[in-house]
């Protein structure tokens, strides 16, 4: 393998999978159907340090790496792909933007309860005629002495309903675009904060997605994130580390379905010998392992510059495009060695397949990855 991992690292991987394989894969299939929100397994992983691995200590978090951090998330996504999603978002969007922009006062009061796992928190940015086109969004907010009134609608938010708190972003100077957006910590049960339409979706279907209404809500300047006009930067810095969490989800989900299939096709017979001795079999085998070990290590790329502090944005989108389309193509194949058995809720593949088919869509398209990578490359004149 070109990537050495650490002891500490093959550590904490082999304890979150053997969590995950034990506790999360157990109600997985289950919560799929009923969309059970799984909040016991989310107080076990916040018990094991994995909602806010990545944050200090003196806050609650586990001081991890963020390969550390991708190895866990991907164990999680191994098993099921609606707690990874909340995962994901909690301890990268969530907990890393108040780590970097929150005041002491703010740490103490909602990043060391979000990191220890008290907590589930949201980031609310999209709007229903914002998604690609954040700087677009409507949501505004006006200063009204020491508050901020906030009106608006977002949609597609991760944990809408089962969050305690809420980072949201808005207009605090419509005529400034980018600059001009803010983002601010908005708890639970502040008059105005309405949880909205709860979407059924195709999969993640146990974590819940929500709009989220805000209707004349006042919340004070000392909880504002970060400085006025920050709420952009907020959000895009977010969304890099973001970016490879959702990338390591769309290995674990991958490396869930490839197991399946090699099984599967050990086991099935057609004309007299099982499947796996077929060269079409084999050959799927190949490439899909080809696709599974190239994800990883552009994950680990990632992972590790983000660990060196030096800029990752180019090469988390790099991860997150490759990996999440990756993924589609995997667990079609997976389906596809499966034969009709795969398109039946008796295997495990069709969850999958339902499951990663938004691992291109959220935390930015593929298109807008492509836009992403490009705009470095072109800004920087590095070569790839
Ligand atoms: N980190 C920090 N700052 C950044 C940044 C980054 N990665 N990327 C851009 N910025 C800053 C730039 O430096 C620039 O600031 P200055 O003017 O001060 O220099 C500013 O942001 C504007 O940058 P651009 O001109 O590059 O921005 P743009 O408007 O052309 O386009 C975009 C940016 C890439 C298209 C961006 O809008 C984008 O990523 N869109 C997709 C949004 C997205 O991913 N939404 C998903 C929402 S969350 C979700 O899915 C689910 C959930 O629950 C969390």
């Amino acid at each position: 393998m070109l990537f050495k991992l650490t002891d500490e690292q093959v550590m904490i991987q082999n304890m979150v999978r053997e969590f995950s394989r034990k506790v999360i894969a157990a109600t997985a299939a289950e919560r799929d159907k009923t969309k059970e929100f799984p909040a016991d397994n989310f107080k076990q992983m916040g018990e094991l340090g994995l909602m806010g691995m990545m944050i200090p200590e003196e806050y609650g978090g586990e001081a991890a790496d963020t390969v550390s951090y991708v190895l866990a998330l991907s164990e999680i996504a191994y098993s099921c792909a609606s707690t990874s999603v909340v995962m994901s978002v909690q301890n990268s969007i969530v907990c890393e933007s108040l780590n970097n922009f929150g005041t002491e006062e703010q740490k103490q009061e909602y990043l060391v309860p979000l990191a220890n796992g008290e907590w589930i928190g949201a980031f609310a940015l999209t709007e229903p005629d914002a998604g690609s086109d954040p700087v677009s969004q409507d949501t505004l907010a006006v200063k009204e002495g020491d508050e901020w009134v906030i009106n608006g609608t977002k949609r597609f938010i991760t944990t809408g309903e089962h969050s305690k708190v809420v980072l949201v972003t808005a207009k605090t100077d419509p005529s400034k675009g980018h600059k001009g957006i803010s983002c601010f910590i908005v708890p639970k049960g502040t008059p105005g904060l309405i949880v909205g339409h709860m979407e059924d979706k195709m999969g993640l279907r146990a974590s819940d997605t929500t709009d989220l209404i805000f209707e004349l809500l006042l919340v004070s300047d000392s909880l504002m994130l970060g400085k006025e006009g920050d709420g952009f930067k907020i959000a895009m810095s977010g969304l890099d580390s973001g970016r490879i969490g959702l990338a390591a989800q769309s290995y674990g989900v991958a490396m869930a379905a490839f197991d399946a299939a090699v099984k599967y096709a050990k086991k099935r017979k057609q004309f007299g010998v099982a499947i796996s001795k077929h060269q079409g079999i084999r050959f799927q085998i190949a490439d899909m392992a080809t696709q599974i070990e190239a994800a990883k290590q552009l994950i680990f790329s990632a992972a590790s510059l983000k660990d060196r502090k030096e800029n990752f944005t180019r090469e988390a989108s790099i991860a997150k495009l490759f990996a999440s389309e990756m993924v589609q193509e995997v667990t079609a194949r997976a389906i596809q060695m499966h034969g009709g058995y795969g398109f039946t809720k008796d295997y495990p593949v069709e969850r999958f397949y339902r499951d990663a088919r938004v691992f291109t869509i959220y935390e930015g398209t593929s298109e807008i990855q492509r836009i992403v990578i490009s705009n470095q490359i072109l800004k920087d004149k590095r070569k790839p």
